[in-house]
């Protein structure tokens, strides 16, 4: 019988140097969108895919994640004084319980594929999920709930995917499609970080996968690749290489870049505009911002 998918590695380990001087002291994926960190959207995401065991792979810097999971016992304590129950829930749903959550240290910054390594003795010998922290995916459906039910149909190992412009794609891992079923695509290899003009298809690899414990083996070489980085993207195409199969998924979402300003930006108002209490206020804003601004033209 196929294992189930029950565990996650969530790497945070990465230096964030795009918002500098911000992550001198704050973790990225701390940061907020509206008013939830970008951790917490990932969680939500892991947990409606049915992940039981949050693995975080962290760095020197990283405390204020750790303690975001904690209880606030202070802080519960005067919001209930104060009655402020609508607030005391939302808090205490960030809260994880003890033994569900667990901290493995990435102690040089030497790729994603090394940060995913770094977790190995935490997965075993069974099937794992990676989620990036830093894309996040607005959809109806959970991105990963989504993978993991095709997954179960599929087996072997899957990859988020999303069409990207020509230009963009010596920015990602890209897929060589063998077989196009829509949704589910089979291939017969991925290139990481393609020299431009040189990507196999515009099949992009994004921040959400369901891996086999092969592809940590394949880690185990430390093989550097593009950047000088051990890549991630690597490890699964050598999984793929030994025979096991490794499906493109095309999900239905939209996926913003948190790890750069402009989609960082993007995803604050997409998800704002999402709130009831904001929605009427930013349009507003917005609407103002534009007329004026063609105004002036
Ligand atoms: P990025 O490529 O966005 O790198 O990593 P970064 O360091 O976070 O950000 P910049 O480019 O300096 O602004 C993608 C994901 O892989 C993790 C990051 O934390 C992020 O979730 N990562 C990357 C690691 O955990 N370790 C690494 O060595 C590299």
């Amino acid at each position: 019988m196929r294992s189930k998918l029950t565990k996650a590695i969530f790497p945070v380990a990465g230096l964030g140097t795009r918002f500098l001087p911000a992550t001198k002291s704050v973790p990225k994926e701390i940061m907020t969108l509206v008013d939830r960190p970008l951790v917490q959207y990932a969680i939500d995401e892991a947990r409606a895919a049915g992940i039981k065991e949050f693995i975080f792979v962290t760095s020197r810097g990283k405390g204020a994640l750790e303690d975001y999971f904690d209880e606030a016992p202070q802080l519960e304590r005067e919001l209930r004084k104060k009655g402020k129950d609508e607030l005391l829930e939302i808090l205490k749903s960030t809260n994880m319980d003890s033994g569900e959550i667990a901290y493995t240290r990435q102690n040089k910054a030497l790729g994603l594929g090394h940060a995913v390594w770094c977790a190995r003795r935490l997965i075993g010998n069974e099937p794992f999920a990676v989620i990036l922290p830093d894309d996040v995916i607005a959809a109806e459906k959970p991105c990963l709930q989504q993978m993991a039910e095709a997954f179960r149909e599929t087996g072997g190992n899957m990859v988020a995917a999303m069409e990207v412009p020509e230009d963009k794609a010596s920015a990602y891992g890209m897929l060589d499609i063998k077989e196009d079923h829509g949704h589910m695509v089979s291939t017969k290899g991925m290139v990481e970080k393609p020299a431009p003009g040189e990507q196999p298809s515009n099949l992009a690899v994004i921040g959400r996968y369901i891996l086999t414990p092969t592809v940590l083996q394949k880690l185990n070489k430390k093989k550097t690749g593009a950047g000088g980085e051990i890549q991630l993207t690597d490890a699964i195409d050598a999984a793929r290489d030994s025979g096991e199969e490794v499906y493109g998924f095309r999900f239905d979402g939209q996926r913003f870049d948190c790890g750069s300003k402009a989609g960082f930006l993007q995803a604050t108002v997409a998800f704002a505009l999402e709130r009831a209490e904001l929605r009427d206020e930013l349009w507003d804003y917005i609407y103002d911002l534009v007329h004026t601004a063609k105004a002036a033209e």
